[in-house]
């Protein structure tokens, strides 16, 4: 008799938390990327199919209690979108500003069918996040860290990350190769943004691809998790006396490599890309800046392990870069330290080439008469310095 009582209640427990409707909650993030002027966008993960919507408010010591803060939806074609990758743009903001931003959502506990979603209670899926900041064409300074070819090693992220205040930047720059290849885009999600999450919620992120990050049964998920303002890998902002120019090498071997199983098709993405480069040194963001940064995960240095498509970039994407004034191009993937002179290749760089190694970390300040870069190690030892002055 007492077995099945047992039984009875254990039944009835499982009833009642079936009855429970599942409350909204994130499984990674969030994170933003594609910062501007006036916007930005806030990217998180969901476990469930949830609506979410994002607030802002400045930071004004104004309470976010406010039912009349504007509240931005991910939409398609005027719909709203309720999934698990969430991309939310808000908009309408001002220049250089900081702002607050918190996540409501709801779970779509039934939407099979089309006249009647059944939601679960709107709740606020995280607190309120302090500390994001608009760029700003007129601020008087940049300030930025670099790091790259992680590689998925999330101690040495976390290592390199952990002093970063975000008081202290305007963005961070992920050089490429964070991953070594995208089997799961969760995966993917873990070693980009997982080990500096607290950072990463309200700096903005820059994402500059890296070779092995096209690699992986996943990789065609991977745009859905940062945002630019083109779209795609390539793409130009400015910030205060900076202009930059975000660059994607795409893979590193030929199309016809035997690693890439008849799945690479670079030859004509990094044409495509060098007709989108000639007209964005065009743009007035770009030629007003007192200063212009390639950030690309590949250099263009002849010098150095050369593989087909850094030299196809030499060839190619280096005299666009060398016509259109680039003061300075910060990269990775030989996972050393390399510094290239203006024109230590022969005359065909017209500007220095600042190789980041896979273990150290750039803290880079521009301002308009000087570029100041801290090469730092991940026990914050500085062990290179580097100033570059008009
Ligand atoms: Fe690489």
């Amino acid at each position: 008799m007492k077995r099945i009582l047992l039984s009875l209640a254990a039944i009835l427990a499982c009833l009642i938390c079936l009855a429970q409707p599942k409350k909204a909650t994130i499984q990674y993030g969030p994170w933003v990327q594609n910062v501007s002027e006036t916007g930005f966008t806030v990217i998180f993960k969901t476990p469930e199919p949830t609506l979410a919507y994002v607030e802002v408010a400045p930071e004004d010591g104004s309470s976010m209690y406010n039912s009349d803060l504007p509240r931005f939806y991910e939409t398609i074609a005027g719909r709203r979108v309720h999934g698990t990758i969430h991309r939310i743009r808000v908009s309408g903001l001002q220049p250089g500003t900081p702002y607050r931003y918190r996540i409501v959502g709801k779970v779509a506990l039934d939407d099979s069918y089309a006249y009647g979603i059944v939601w679960g209670p709107e709740l606020k899926i995280t607190g309120d996040i302090s500390g994001i900041k608009t760029l700003d064409l007129n601020a008087k300074e940049c300030r930025f860290s670099v790091v790259n070819d992680i590689h998925c090693k999330t101690g040495r992220y976390t290592s390199l990350t952990k002093d970063l205040k975000p008081e202290d930047m305007d963005f961070f720059v992920m050089n490429g190769d964070m991953a070594s290849y995208v089997n799961s885009l969760d995966t993917m999600i873990k070693y980009t943004f997982g080990p500096a999450k607290e950072l990463l919620q309200s700096v903005p992120s820059i994402y500059v691809r890296g070779n092995h990050e096209s690699r992986g049964r996943e990789f065609h998920l991977v745009p859905g998790i940062f945002d630019s303002p083109t779209g795609e890998f390539y793409f130009l902002f400015r910030q205060g006396p900076c202009a930059f120019l975000v660059l994607d090498g795409g893979e590193d071997k030929t199309d016809s490599s035997g690693e890439y199983f008849g799945t690479a098709d670079f030859d004509s993405y990094r044409r495509t890309e060098l007709e989108w480069l000639k007209k964005a040194v065009e743009d007035p963001l770009f030629k007003s800046a007192p200063w212009r940064i390639a950030l690309i995960h590949i250099p263009t240095i002849s010098h150095f392990t050369p593989w087909y498509a850094q030299q196809w970039l030499c060839d190619n994407m280096l005299p666009v870069l060398n016509e259109a004034g680039v003061d300075l191009m910060l990269s990775g993937h030989h996972h050393k330290y390399i510094y290239t002179a203006p024109g230590a290749e022969g005359n065909r760089n017209a500007f220095p080439i600042l190789v980041n190694s896979n273990t150290d970390r750039l803290d880079c300040k521009v301002t308009e008469g000087r570029i100041d870069i801290r090469v730092v190690s991940e026990d914050g030892k500085e062990l290179h310095s580097l100033s570059f002055k008009k």
